[in-house]
């Protein structure tokens, strides 16, 4: 644990400079390859303390506030992976279909690294904030007329065709990025929770969780996924852990493929971000939650958009809808008892709320009132609702 005291005394921390460099033995990148980063990972543990008050809940419960990455959202921890990679492969673009995050981290590491970044977003259906980074990162986007899962099936197509690297989830590079979030939540805690929950789209990231949890525990399960494992976990002296959490997937009801045991074709919800029917990495999802004991379970938009409000009312955190079903999840699952009281659960937060502030508006209670400026109307404004 850092003792903040430390500064005081003198004792300085060294500069963090972004997973890459801290779990460098984790991952394979060529020691001398140029790190692309922007210091991403390393993102707050935050312990919840009012929801489980107000709904009487014991439970150690906190959330991995993944918004905090330097493109607010998870994407990140894979982009810095891939995108290195790409580059040291001597790649100078980078493409990816997406729901909107994945598209505004490419463009970032893209600009960082130098190199072109070509995105495929559906048309009218990404949250404004990310449409704003793709953009401001000098971006090429490309709008199709169709939905996540046709703009991938295309940037497979068009990459088989023209010199571009795909850093969609597909690439195992993102998954290797993306499992450093078990390694920080293992660190913090001093071992894995007993549940881990998290939104599930694509579901890639559910499996790069479980990567990352099995390979602290030195287990090869799983690892099929992993880019530097030939069936034997190359840390299995290492491990750190011995039991690893049960996985929990949570989908929007109109996007629910892992629930309706199917692709969807035409998925539909507010949470934009997970706005997708068929995952690509539905092998990989279904290995997690069958080897950990997990489940998956819905949530209508309602459920999920309360529970956006919830968070940021009652604990001061922002997330975007589809992080919020994580929480809907452990919330649900801990009031009908399928986690027990006494558990220790982690929801991944995987994006911020200021991604898509125009939902958030929409849906918010709060009482926004317009005076003139004159002290005797703003101090009537104040004492209304003291
Ligand atoms: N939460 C957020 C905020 C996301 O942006 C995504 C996926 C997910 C959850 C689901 O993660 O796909 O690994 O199961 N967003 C992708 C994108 C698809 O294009 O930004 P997953």
């Amino acid at each position: 644990m850092t003792d903040n005291t430390d500064t005081a005394a003198g004792k300085f921390r060294p500069r963090y400079t972004g997973l890459i460099e801290r779990y460098r033995n984790y991952l394979p990148i060529a020691d001398n390859a140029r790190v692309i980063s922007l210091g991403e990972g390393n993102t707050p543990l935050i312990k919840l303390n009012n929801i489980p008050r107000v709904h009487g809940l014991d439970v150690d419960w906190y959330v991995k506030y993944e918004g905090l990455n330097p493109t607010a959202s998870f994407k990140d921890r894979g982009m810095t992976v891939a995108v290195t990679q790409a580059v040291d492969e001597g790649s100078q673009a980078i493409i990816c279909a997406s729901t909107g995050n994945t598209s505004a981290s490419a463009a970032a590491y893209a600009a960082r690294a130098g190199i072109r970044a070509f995105v495929l977003i559906p048309d009218g259906k990404i949250a404004m904030g990310k449409l704003a980074q793709a953009m401001m990162h000098g971006a090429i986007v490309i709008q199709i007329k169709g939905n996540f899962d046709k703009g991938l099936a295309l940037v497979r197509e068009v990459a088989d065709e023209v010199p571009v690297k795909i850093v969609n989830s597909i690439n195992p590079y993102r998954l290797q990025g993306q499992k450093t979030i078990a390694f920080e939540i293992v660190e913090e805690l001093g071992r894995a929770p007993d549940y881990h929950c998290l939104p599930v789209g694509n579901a890639g990231n559910i499996t790069a969780h479980w990567i990352g949890y099995s390979e602290y525990a030195g287990v090869t399960d799983a690892t099929a996924a992993c880019t530097h494992c030939d069936g034997q976990c190359p840390y299995a002296d290492k491990a750190l852990i011995s039991q690893r959490p049960k996985m929990l997937g949570y989908q929007a009801s109109g996007a629910a493929p892992f629930i309706r045991g199917a692709m969807v074709d035409s998925p539909e919800t507010v949470a934009t971000a997970i706005r997708i029917g068929h995952p690509q990495s539905w092998d990989y999802a279904w290995s997690a939650s069958r080897e950990s004991g997990g489940w998956f379970d819905e949530f209508s938009d309602e459920e999920i958009l309360k529970t956006q409000l919830m968070l940021a009312e009652q604990e001061g955190i922002f997330c975007e809808p589809a992080s919020a079903v994580s929480v809907a999840g452990a919330l649900r699952d801990l009031q009908n008892g399928k986690i027990p009281a006494g558990s220790t659960i982690v929801c991944t937060l995987t994006g911020h709320g200021l991604k898509d502030p125009d939902t958030a508006i929409r849906q918010s209670s709060a009482d926004v009132v317009t005076v003139e400026a004159e002290l005797s109307q703003v101090k009537q404004a104040i004492t209304k609702s003291l």
